[in-house]
């Protein structure tokens, strides 16, 4: 980061300058940290669209461009030629791995996705129609009640031993959301598999049924959780950071990021993109619904469609779109009629003006959902998985601001627009 321009902010005839910091790639950044000790007033910036909270190596987008990189590595290389747990080497710890560094942490990794046998009791406490996101958020909670001796965040060793931990665990608690829903065994998790092949074994396997994973579906499955691992400062990686900031021990801040995620402004879109297509039903009914879309006072939107960064193209969408094919013709759902009509309405809606002006383009869910629906899995835990994928991301970034010696706690302030002060007044006088 080097600094040799300043920016002047002018109030009331007083001009102050502050600091124009320059990252690697990308737009220059004022620094306003000093703004109201120098002026007295504060920035108004509510959504944060224009404000930069932290710095970070670990990922970047161009959003006009539809470039995303992973520590430099744009995520196309990363799809095509890395894994899903070699990725997570490289958000973690900021370079790809040496084949002696990936086998070290893949064997370390695998060991950490036993939960505690005391873990399986939470879920008896839960309803069995309990959305697996309720039942993933308050499991990796309490998942610091569990591991005590990766607590102590000022130990390097700690960190690094609960983001591991974190990584491998959350994908058996995910697994085991669903089992519990579906009122089958938990399988346990199987130390010889890769990262999706395992995750796959625990959702579909069943005591006494041998269930084979199929290396095409697991190549899918590995990379939409590639494609999903990091993105910047999002609104759930954000809520990582804001809690992390606190010193807030890291499953605790990683369960307020799962919180975060599922939204249907963010992870929860991919739920709703799919069922969105559903309620489309047919390609006849693409126009009353677009139609809806536009109608500003309906409140509908168009679901995996647009992004707050990127304006042109999500890369990210791009490599599903022929993920998803792959998927549908390996298990022989040669014509999907889902599949037949989102690609109709990505043809529709990318020749519509009422979209191409305002920039809005498929994003990751668009796609996500109709894979996930042809491996099998129900639409309660697309949102699951997205959180699977992302905590590699949110634990790195966790790490990275831990260990940033200026790491204050995140306090905003406000523009306050209720009453002014005023005398109380007491209940047998009000009116
Ligand atoms: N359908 C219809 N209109 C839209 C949509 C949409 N999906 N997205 C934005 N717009 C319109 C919006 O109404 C506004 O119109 P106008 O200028 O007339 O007021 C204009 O486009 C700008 O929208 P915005 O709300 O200012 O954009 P934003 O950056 O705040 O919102 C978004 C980004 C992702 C929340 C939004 O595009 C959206 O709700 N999309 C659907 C949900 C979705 O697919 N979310 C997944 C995002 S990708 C996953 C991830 O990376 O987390």
């Amino acid at each position: 980061m080097s600094e040799n321009r300043s920016a002047t902010f002018g109030l009331d005839g007083l001009s102050r300058q502050f600091p124009v910091l320059e990252g690697t790639i990308g737009p220059d950044v004022v620094d306003m940290r000093a703004l109201s000790q120098k002026t007295g007033v504060f920035s108004f910036d509510p959504g944060l669209g224009s404000t930069a909270t932290c710095t970070s190596a670990i990922s970047y987008i161009d959003g006009d461009k539809g470039v995303l990189l992973h520590r430099g590595y744009p995520i196309e290389d990363l799809a095509l030629n890395a894994s899903f747990t070699e990725t997570a080497y490289l958000l973690l710890y900021g370079e790809l791995p040496t084949a002696a560094q990936y086998q070290a942490f893949r064997t370390d990794m695998n060991t950490h996705r036993l939960l505690n046998e005391q873990i399986r009791n939470f879920f008896n406490g839960f309803r069995r129609d309990a959305h697996p996101m309720a039942i993933l958020c308050g499991t990796v909670g309490a998942l610091s009640a569990f591991y005590h001796d990766g607590l102590d965040i000022s130990e390097p060793k700690a960190r690094d031993l609960s983001a591991r931990r974190l990584i491998a665990k959350v994908p058996t608690i995910a697994a085991w959301a669903y089992k519990y829903s579906i009122g089958e065994p938990f399988i346990y998790p199987d130390e010889e598999m890769s990262f999706s092949e395992n995750f796959l074994h625990m959702l579909f396997a069943r005591p006494g049924n041998h269930y084979r994973v199929n290396p095409v579906l697991a190549r899918a499955m590995d990379r939409i959780l590639l494609l999903h691992a990091d993105h910047e400062q999002n609104a759930s990686t954000t809520t990582v950071r804001l809690v992390g900031s606190t010193g807030a021990n890291p499953y605790a801040c990683i369960a307020a990021g799962i919180a975060a995620l599922w939204g249907p402004a963010h992870g929860g879109a991919n739920e709703a993109a799919l069922g969105m297509l559903e309620t489309i039903g047919t390609r006849d009914g693409i126009p009353a619904f677009l139609n809806e879309v536009k109608n500003r006072n309906s409140g509908v939107r168009l679901m995996g469609f647009g992004h707050r960064v990127y304006k042109n193209f999500d890369p990210r969408a791009k490599i599903l779109q022929a993920t998803c094919h792959e998927v549908i013709e390996e298990l022989g759902l040669k014509r999907d009629p889902l599949l037949d009509l989102a690609m109709e309405l990505e043809r529709v809606a990318t020749e519509d003006d009422y979209f191409v002006s305002r920039r809005l383009y498929p994003n990751v869910d668009f796609y996500s959902g109709l894979i996930l629906k042809a491996l099998g899995i129900p639409k309660s835990m697309f949102t699951v998985l997205f959180a699977v994928a992302r905590t590699v991301g949110w634990v790195s970034q966790w790490k990275e601001m831990i260990e940033e010696p200026s790491v204050r706690i995140s306090r905003p302030r406000q523009l306050y627009i209720g009453a002014a002060e005023r005398n109380f007044v007491p209940m047998s006088e009000r009116r």
